[in-house]
């Protein structure tokens, strides 16, 4: 089976992030995203193919160094084809039924069930689908047993049929394919799944856990849901607080680490308080307190030296 994953956007709401690094090339607890993305899919996925177009190159070369344990090629795109457009320009690499991803999406759905209902009943595409409180900012699918009759993409606020939002992970039929118009820029939320809803698109609810990681508040909230798997306990210099995950090399003195808080390889700090942050590689902070932040790959963050130039400037006032 092949898989077809949507990594060619521009991550505009991770900016300045997304600036030097290509969004899918961000790391989630110290692993790149799609990495993670391609080593969690199921064996029989033989072939992934990444439809990208931003920062290409830097994604070509991070899959020709590693090995996922199946064949990764990349796919890309003159100009952006949008969601749709990207997978059709996909379609000499799929035979069979494909599995697409949107490239941001951590979860812990069951692609094996979700195939076992996609053959049981014949759907020409299904989608994952996920419950949310405020379905708005969502593609929204209203659902006639597991049956999609309706399909709204961003609904006005009041107006949206369920609270089921489309997740981001599709397995579409060879039929679904032809269907987007090759060689142009396609929507397939609002040309595709609107034009399926009632004709062979189905839905698969799941439970667990599901987050978009573009935008800033989202990427910490999927770094902090994978720290309650992959947190450590300990690392020389540093007082760990809940959850938390520091790279094996990063050089830490008098500090406090966490909760929810991932440091990257190469990171360095002295005389810290780091809570609910991600550090980035090669990050280095000293006698600062970090809340809430994610601090970009070599920032640095020296208070000790910013009241030297604040006071130096008479800004600031003792
Ligand atoms: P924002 O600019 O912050 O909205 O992020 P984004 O560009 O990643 O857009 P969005 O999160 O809506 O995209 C969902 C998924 O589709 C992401 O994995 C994107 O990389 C991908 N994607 C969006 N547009 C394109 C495109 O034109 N071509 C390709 N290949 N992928 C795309």
């Amino acid at each position: 089976m092949e898989a077809i994953i949507l990594v060619g956007g521009f991550g505009i709401r991770l900016r300045p992030l997304t600036l030097a690094t290509p969004k899918a090339l961000l790391p989630l607890a110290n692993v790149p995203m799609l990495e993670r993305l391609v080593r969690s899919l199921p064996k029989r996925v033989t072939k992934v193919a990444l439809a990208v177009h931003h920062q290409a190159d830097a994604i070509t070369a991070h899959f020709a160094a590693i090995d996922c344990g199946c064949e990764v090629i990349t796919v890309p795109e003159t100009e952006p084809l949008g969601t749709g457009g990207a997978m059709r320009n996909c379609r000499e690499h799929v035979t069979g039924t494909a599995l697409v991803f949107n490239g941001d999406i951590v979860s812990s759905l069951d692609i094996e069930a979700m195939l076992e209902q996609h053959r049981a009943t014949g759907a020409l595409g299904t989608l994952a689908l996920w419950e949310v409180d405020d379905p708005s900012r969502y593609g929204v699918a209203e659902l006639d047993g597991n049956a999609i009759i309706g399909f709204q993409e961003k609904p006005a606020a009041g107006e949206e049929r369920s609270r089921l939002i489309n997740a981001g992970t599709y397995l579409l039929e060879p039929k679904a394919f032809e269907m987007i118009p090759a060689g142009r820029k396609v929507s397939v939320e609002r040309e595709i799944f609107t034009q399926l809803a009632g004709a062979g698109l189905h839905g698969f609810p799941f439970a667990g856990s599901w987050i978009d990681a573009g935008t800033p508040e989202s990427y910490l909230a999927a770094n902090a849901m994978l720290l309650e798997r992959e947190a450590t306990a300990a690392h020389p210099g540093a007082s760990v607080r809940g959850n938390a995950l520091i790279a094996a090399d990063a050089e830490i003195a008098s500090s406090i680490v966490g909760p929810d808080t991932v440091i990257g390889p190469g990171v360095s700090l002295d005389r810290c308080v780091v809570r609910r942050s991600v550090l980035l590689a090669g990050a280095s902070a000293t006698g600062a307190v970090i809340e809430d932040c994610i601090l970009g790959p070599g920032v640095v963050v020296d208070s000790d030296r910013s009241r030297m130039v604040l006071a130096a400037e008479g800004e600031l006032r003792f």
